[in-house]
């Protein structure tokens, strides 16, 4: 059986995606530092998976550590690379944090697996790459320009594809995956894996459920004065256990399809446009609790309103996101209660 390397795999997506390699037959490696993660989370993909991956406690841009994996499994056929510190205000803050963390650990990863030999990469990438589209890329899809990056994180995903298309070019033999992800929500339906948050919840599902929770005495709504139906911004907000799938499709089809473009790029989201006032409601809808927001202005550097159109990763790869959003919603639920034990 094939082994894929998971880097930043006790993440909240990387351990999703363990999961669904695992139950499709993968042997699964994870390398994590732990600096955004638990080392806990090993116990909860083994209690979907029926067992635990091989799991090495480093840090991606140290070479040598990273060239003790590879050497320790030799049967790796792939890599899909998740490790990347992504707060957004923190980019700002700590910039250099930032650039050499998520810069660093591609390029590492990247020489690595070319000593090694190993040529698939599978690459976390997102829709801030797009800022605010235009009218005329809305939904938004693969051939929407790239605009400047609203953040020094941004700017690492628009490097790291940046440095994995140039590496390409020069090394026919890597192939790479580049998925762009909308914006990622809920839990493993058994609540035994979920986001782990370090504070206070910068994103809007965290920030929700932890309301629901009674952690925080109401949701602010960052402005219902922009150009969209209510008012409110606008997001497509993609389940985590249907993002951690197309994982597993996109390294099938490295595996096993010769006809295919050396460097791939698909966004990975649902084609729906939902505001914040509608999640609202439909988070109230999946789970019968009332959600206590007031309306506060715009919060600096958001963007109004950006969706995906998907259509190329429907047909190319096979996959969909179709996962009801209040079934979605539920899940994030079931994992907040199970944290809070309520
Ligand atoms: P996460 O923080 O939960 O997972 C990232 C994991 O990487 C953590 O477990 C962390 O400990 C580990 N890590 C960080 N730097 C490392 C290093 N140098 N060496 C080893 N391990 C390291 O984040 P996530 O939400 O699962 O995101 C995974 C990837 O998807 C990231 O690259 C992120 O930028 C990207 N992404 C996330 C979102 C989102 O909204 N969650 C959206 C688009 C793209
Ligand atoms: C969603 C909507 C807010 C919190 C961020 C990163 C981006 C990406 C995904 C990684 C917005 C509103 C939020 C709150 C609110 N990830 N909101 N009250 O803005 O799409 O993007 O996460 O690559 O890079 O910037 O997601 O969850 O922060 O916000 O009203 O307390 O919810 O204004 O409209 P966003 P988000």
């Amino acid at each position: 059986m094939s082994r894929i390397l998971v880097t930043g795999g006790t993440g909240y997506i990387g351990s999703h995606t363990t999961v669904e390699l695992m139950q499709k037959g993968f042997d699964v490696t994870i390398v994590d530092n732990l600096s955004n993660s638990s080392i806990d989370v090993l116990d909860g993909i083994a209690a979907i998976a029926g067992r635990k991956p091989d799991f090495a406690n480093i840090d991606c841009c140290n070479f040598m550590d990273l060239d003790g994996v590879f050497r320790q499994y030799p049967d790796i056929v792939g890599v899909i690379h998740f490790a990347a510190s992504k707060a957004v205000n923190e980019s700002v803050e700590k910039p250099l944090l930032y650039y050499r963390n998520n810069l660093g650990s591609l390029v590492t990863l990247l020489e690595v697996m070319k000593l090694h030999r190993v040529p698939n990469i599978v690459f976390s990438s997102s829709c801030t790459v797009y800022g605010q589209p235009d009218e005329a890329h809305l939904p938004v899809d693969e051939t929407a320009p790239i605009q400047t990056a609203l953040s020094p994180y941004g700017n690492t995903k628009q490097i790291n594809e940046e440095i994995i298309r140039d590496e390409a070019h020069a090394d026919k033999s890597l192939n790479a995956t580049i998925l762009r992800y909308f914006n990622p929500i809920g839990a493993h339906p058994s609540a035994c894996i979920g986001e782990l948050l370090n504070g206070v919840p910068q994103n809007l599902l965290p920030f929700v459920t932890q309301t629901a929770a009674g952690l925080r005495p109401e949701l602010k709504v960052f402005g219902n004065d922009y150009n969209t139906p209510d008012g409110s911004c606008i997001r497509d907000y993609i389940y985590v256990v249907d993002l951690a799938k197309a994982h597993v499709k996109a390294i099938d089809r490295m595996l096993n399809v010769e006809d295919r473009d050396q460097v791939e790029v698909f966004n990975l989201g649902t084609g729906n446009g939902i505001s914040v006032f509608t999640l609202i409601n439909e988070f109230e809808a999946a789970t019968g609790v009332k959600l206590p927001y007031t309306v506060v202005g715009r919060r600096e550097g958001d963007i109004e309103q950006v969706w995906a159109n998907p259509k190329k990763a429907n047909e190319v790869l096979g996959w969909k996101a179709d996962t009801p959003l209040r079934d979605v919603l539920a899940s994030a639920w079931k994992w907040e209660k199970k944290l809070r034990k309520l």
